[in-house]
């Protein structure tokens, strides 16, 4: 009965939002940005029913984005019936964070090079006055408490979009969590492997690796996290990753020392990301992980990170 309601209130939210997306447009262009993870994957699904071709989505290779990420999440909205256009920015956003070590200021990096450059050229490009935010309650909250600066917030912390980029934003997911994201998916017939997608944050892998981002290391973290998410997806947990750390371990590769790199495993159980705790996985699967992740050119260690949020937060900056 309650379930029955629950689903009725989503009902009436994804009509009440296609509904005010129509109005707020009218005969305008609006345009959004598909990161690939479910809340802008909800956002491109609600918003394009709404308004059909006069909404324009990119996709930016950030070159921070998972191995073969791009063009299959590209694939799998062209399969929806929703035309999604692949913008290649990989140069500006590695000129960016290059030499940058500190936490804030590679998300600061991330989120002006997305919207100083490449995202006012693609605005520019399409006519677009409307920009389509996939941004959630989560992520203003914990902005708006200072505990982190999400990528996508900028009224809630005093930025005028309108001054300072020239467009109005929109936020239809801004009343809901994580798991209602995820309701709403389920109702709008989003395949699963979009609807039960683990998060993904906007700043991406930049995100899992401390100090430098630098297109070695990128890969490092990139085939871990390729391990870590085929070895960990059928536990059903609320989100695995890889994380690269900025130190060096003593290890023994071929007979020979070898000062390598240190990858931490993290998988956890939430509801919303406000508060997760660390799965027991079976030791199995860790030397499974363990086997595979140091068998990465250069990585001679991994670790099983089972702090809670807090004190931890999910990410690593
Ligand atoms: P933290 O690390 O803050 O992460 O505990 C909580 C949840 O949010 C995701 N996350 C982000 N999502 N933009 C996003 O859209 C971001 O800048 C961002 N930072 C973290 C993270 O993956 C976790 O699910």
């Amino acid at each position: 009965m309650k379930q029955n309601r629950v689903i009725m209130d989503y009902k009436k939210f994804i009509a009440g939002q296609v509904e005010s997306i129509k109005r707020e447009v009218g005969g305008g262009i609006a345009i959004n940005a598909l990161s690939g993870g479910v809340d802008s994957a909800v956002l491109t699904v609600l918003a394009h029913r709404a308004l059909g071709n006069q909404l324009k989505t990119i996709f930016v290779d950030n070159a921070i984005m998972r191995e073969g990420e791009p063009q299959s999440v590209v694939n799998a909205f062209d399969d929806l019936g929703i035309p999604v256009e692949l913008v290649d920015a990989r140069k500006a956003f590695l000129k960016a964070l290059k030499g940058l070590t500190d936490p804030e200021e590679k998300r600061q990096a991330v989120t002006q090079t997305f919207y100083k450059d490449v995202f006012v050229k693609a605005v520019k490009r399409s006519k677009a006055t409307y920009l389509m935010h996939g941004t959630i309650l989560t992520d203003i909250e914990e902005t708006v408490a200072g505990i982190k600066r999400q990528h996508n917030i900028l009224a809630q912390i005093g930025i005028d979009p309108e001054k300072a980029y020239g467009y109005k934003v929109l936020e239809p997911l801004a009343t809901l969590r994580k798991d209602g994201v995820r309701q709403v998916a389920r109702l709008l017939r989003l395949p699963k492997s979009i609807a039960e997608r683990i998060p993904f944050p906007g700043p991406a892998l930049a995100t899992r690796i401390v100090g430098e981002v630098t297109e070695e290391r990128l890969a490092t973290v990139r085939a871990a996290t390729a391990i870590v998410e085929e070895e960990l997806k059928n536990t059903g947990a609320f989100q695995y990753l890889a994380v690269l750390l900025n130190d060096c371990a003593t290890g023994i590769r071929d007979g020979k020392r070898e000062f390598g790199q240190i990858i931490v495993v993290r998988c956890i159980d939430s509801v919303d990301a406000r508060q997760a705790t660390a799965r027991e996985l079976p030791w199995k699967t860790l030397h499974r992980l363990t086997r595979r992740i140091t068998s990465i050119p250069g990585v001679n260690r991994c670790l099983y990170d089972l702090t809670p949020k807090p004190p931890a937060t999910v990410e690593y900056i």
